[in-house]
C-alpha cells in the first residue's frame, strides 16, 4: 500500500493528473465525490431559477440566448455526474442524495428570481463567481473533473457575458429599468460573495485539498479576485455595489470589503432560504415525470441489444 502511496503523492507533486483505475487515497475520493456530485447539484438546479424567465424574455433573441444558457447548465451537470461516476458512484446513488436533502448544491440557487434584471445580474455575478472558481479547476488533479471543466469554462464565460450584456441595456435604458437593474445587485451582490464558501480560518478542508491539488486557490483568495474584477466592471454599467465598507486599500493591492453575513448563509445551507423547498419540490417532481423516458431509454437500449445478440448468435 505505501508504495501505492508513494506513486500517487509523486503524481500530485509532479502535477500529472489522478485517472479513474489509479490507486488514489479514500479520503481523495471521497471528497472528489462530495465535490463533484455537490458541483453537478448545483448546475442542474442553477436551471430552475432562470428556466423561470424562459417564457417571459422581453424578445425572442433574449428568449434564445436564455435558452441556450440553460440548456448549457443541464450539459454542465451531465459532464460533472459522468466524471463523478468514474470514481465509483451511480448517477441513481448521487440524485438519491440530491432528492433526499443530504446532498448540498449551491446555495445561491435558493434565492428567488423577481424581475427580468436578475437573470442579468445572475450572468453576470453568479457565472462571474462560478468561472473564478472553475477555471483553476482546469488543472485540478482528477483528470475527468478537469477535462469536463475545459468546456464548462468556456462555455460560462459566454454565460456570464450574455448576463453583463443585459445589466449593460437595462442600465443604459429608462430611470425604471436602471433602477431595476440596481436593484438586482443590490439582492444578488452579497449571495454572489457566498458562493466561495465560508472563510479560510472556518474552511477546514482546505488545506488538504490545496495539498492534494482539488483546490488551487483559497476561498477567501477567490472571492478577492472575484471583487477586484466585479467592482471595476459595475464602474461601467454606472451601477453602485451595495457596500459601504467597499474602498480600493493601494497597501494591499486589493479591494477591502464589509463584512459578510456568515448566519444568513448557513440558514440558507441548513435549508432555510427564501426556495429550498420550492427548489427541491421541483427537482424531485421532474424525477417523478422523467420515469417514463427513463423505463423506455432502458425498454430501447434492452430491445437492441438482444437484436444484436441474436445477429451475433445467428452468424455463428
Ligand atoms: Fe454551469
Ligand atoms: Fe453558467
Amino acid at each position: 500500500m505505501d508504495a501505492f502511496k508513494q506513486h500517487f503523492d509523486e503524481k500530485i507533486d509532479k502535477e500529472l493528473t489522478i485517472e479513474p483505475k489509479d490507486w488514489m487515497p479514500d479520503e481523495y475520493r471521497k471528497t472528489l465525490i462530495r465535490q463533484i456530485s455537490q458541483h453537478a447539484h448545483s448546475e442542474i438546479v442553477g436551471m430552475l431559477p432562470e428556466g423561470n424567465w424562459i417564457t417571459r424574455a422581453p424578445s425572442l433573441r433574449r428568449k434564445a440566448v436564455l435558452l441556450a444558457k440553460v440548456q448549457d447548465e443541464a450539459g454542465h451537470g451531465l459532464y460533472l455526474y459522468s466524471a463523478a461516476e468514474t470514481l465509483g458512484i451511480s448517477r441513481d446513488e448521487m440524485l438519491d442524495q440530491l432528492h433526499t436533502g443530504k446532498a448540498k448544491y449551491s446555495s445561491i440557487f435558493n434565492y428567488p428570481t423577481i424581475t427580468w434584471a436578475d437573470m442579468g445580474a445572475i450572468g453576470w455575478l453568479v457565472d462571474g463567481a462560478a468561472i473564478m472558481n472553475q477555471v483553476p479547476l482546469c488543472r485540478t488533479s482528477y483528470g475527468p473533473y478537469a477535462r469536463a471543466m475545459v468546456r464548462v469554462c468556456k462555455e460560462e464565460s459566454f454565460h456570464q457575458r450574455q448576463g453583463f450584456e443585459i445589466m449593460l441595456t437595462l442600465s443604459n435604458g429608462s430611470a425604471i429599468q436602471k433602477k431595476m437593474a440596481q436593484d438586482a445587485l443590490n439582492r444578488w451582490w452579497w449571495p454572489s460573495l457566498m458562493m466561495f464558501g465560508p472563510p479560510d480560518a472556518e474552511s477546514p478542508h482546505t488545506e488538504q485539498s490545496v495539498r492534494w491539488r482539488i483546490k488551487r486557490f483559497t476561498n477567501d483568495e477567490l472571492r478577492q479576485k472575484f471583487v477586484d474584477v466585479t467592482v471595476e466592471q459595475a464602474k461601467v454599467l454606472g451601477l453602485t455595489i451595495p457596500d459601504p465598507e467597499l474602498k480600493w486599500n493601494e497597501e494591499r493591492g486589493h479591494y477591502d470589503m464589509g463584512p459578510i453575513n456568515w448566519d444568513e448563509f448557513w440558514n440558507v445551507v441548513k435549508g432555510n432560504g427564501p426556495c429550498n423547498k420550492q427548489r427541491l419540490d421541483t427537482r424531485r417532481q421532474a424525477w417523478e415525470d422523467g420515469a417514463w423516458v427513463r423505463d423506455a431509454a432502458m425498454a430501447y437500449a434492452n430491445k437492441k441489444a438482444a437484436r444484436s445478440n441474436k445477429k451475433t448468435a445467428e452468424a455463428a
